[in-house]
Order: structure tokens, then C-alpha cells, then sequence
């Protein structure tokens, strides 16, 4: 286990940074590390509703640029660069067949179990939740994936490297790219956020900022 000091060194060192050494490049198994993070990651009912695209092409990275105002300066710098993107009602709402072949071959569940799963889930989806429409089951999805993002950025934290997450970007047009430049099927899968990770170039330029515990949490 880690000791507290090291863990707190680890998110006071974690920054939104902007600009990346781009002569620093992280070693593929302390990347292949911050993956599997993400992918040991928990999602509401293990759906796994996410997958991520690393993005290691000038190109491709170029044509993000245009409509990532968030990232002008991390996307040409990033040493890895990690496009989220959900999954969408057809893969995610309670019926979806292919929902039902995730839990057979995945989660290994019976015929029977998964009967009894898409039953929890109908209700979930439908009364529980009410996010029974295709934008709030995406948004659903992308709520798991801030969990994997979250821990991705800790974890590379913790192996001293850096990360910035960006949701600066405009959507529609990252989507089309995705359709375009990288073969995606946008009725099934949409961007929900990015992240660039790498080593800083210089210190942070302001002092973190944060409010005081006590406003945060309420104690009862
Ligand atoms: C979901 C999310 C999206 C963000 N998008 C951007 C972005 O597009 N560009 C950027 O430079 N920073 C972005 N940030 C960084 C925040 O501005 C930053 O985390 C916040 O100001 C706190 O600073 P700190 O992370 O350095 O402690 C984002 C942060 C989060 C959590």
C-alpha cells in the first residue's frame, strides 16, 4: 500500500498541464499502466461503456487542433494523447443485443442472469435514472468514463508523470473527424472527453487553488 504522504504528494503534483516537454516521451510500460487503470476502472453495472483512442499521429492530432480550443498547446506537445469516447444508446440501452453478447462473453453471465440483468436495467434505465433517451444514456456512459479518466490521471500522478483532461473542444466536429479520419461509427459511439499526458516543461504557473474542507464536506 502506498503511504498518505506519497499519495498526497502524488495529487498535489497533479496539474492541468499546458505545455508537455516534447522531447519527454513516457515509456510504453509506464503507459501501458495508466491503461489498465482506466480499464480496472468500475462503470455502473461493469458495462464498460467506453473505449479509448491514443492518438500518437501528427496528423491526426493537427486536425483535432482545429477544433480543440483546449488543447492548442498539448495536443502538438502531448507525449500520448487519449480521445474518450462512449458508448451510445444503440450499445447501451437495456435491450441492445449487443449489450446482452457483452454480458454472455465479458462478464460470463448465464442466459438466465442476463434476463434478470437487462430486467434491473430496464428499470434503471427507464424509472431509476429516467435516462431513458439517446443523450442521457450517452451521457450516462460518459459518467463512467470520468471515473477511468480521473483514475488515469491519478495513477500517472503517482509514476511522477503529467496530464492535462480537456473538454475544450466542439463536439459535432470532433465527432465528424472521428466518422472521417478514423473510421468511427458515430450512431454508435460519440467523444466525451479528451487527455494529454506527458512531462511538464516548466512548473505549474499558479498555485493550486481550492476551498476550504469545510465547505466542501458536511458532516452529519
Ligand atoms: C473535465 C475537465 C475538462 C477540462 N478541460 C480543460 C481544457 O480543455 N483545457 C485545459 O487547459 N484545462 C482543462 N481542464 C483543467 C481545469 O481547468 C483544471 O483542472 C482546474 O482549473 C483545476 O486546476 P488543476 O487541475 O491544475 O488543479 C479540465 C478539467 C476537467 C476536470
Amino acid at each position: 500500500m502506498i503511504n498518505k504522504k506519497d499519495l498526497l504528494d502524488a495529487f498535489a503534483f497533479r496539474h492541468a498541464c499546458k505545455v508537455f516537454d516534447e522531447n519527454k516521451k513516457i515509456s510504453t510500460a509506464d503507459f501501458e499502466t495508466i491503461l489498465e487503470t482506466g480499464r480496472l476502472s468500475p462503470t455502473s453495472f461493469g458495462l464498460e461503456p467506453f473505449e479509448m483512442l491514443v492518438v500518437q499521429d501528427p496528423v491526426l492530432r493537427e486536425k483535432l487542433k482545429t477544433f480543440t480550443w483546449g488543447a492548442q498547446k498539448q495536443l502538438p506537445t502531448a507525449s500520448h494523447f487519449v480521445l474518450y469516447l462512449a458508448k451510445k444508446s444503440p450499445l447501451m440501452h437495456f435491450d441492445s443485443p449487443q449489450l446482452a453478447d457483452f454480458m454472455r462473453h465479458v462478464q460470463q453471465l448465464s442466459d438466465e442472469t442476463i434476463a434478470m440483468r437487462k430486467n434491473i436495467l430496464k428499470n434503471f434505465q427507464e424509472k431509476d435514472f429516467a435516462i431513458n433517451t439517446p443523450e442521457k444514456l450517452e451521457d450516462w456512459a460518459g459518467k463512467q468514463i470520468y471515473i477511468a479518466l480521473g483514475n488515469m490521471m491519478s495513477s500517472a500522478a503517482m509514476l511522477g508523470i503529467d496530464s492535462c483532461p480537456v473538454e475544450g473542444f466542439q463536439k459535432q466536429d470532433i465527432n465528424q473527424i472521428l466518422a472521417q479520419d478514423f473510421n468511427i461509427d458515430t450512431e454508435k459511439y460519440g467523444i466525451c472527453v479528451m487527455c494529454a499526458f506527458g512531462y511538464r516543461l516548466a512548473p505549474p504557473m499558479r498555485e493550486k487553488t481550492r476551498r476550504n474542507m469545510e465547505e466542501i464536506v458536511k458532516w452529519y
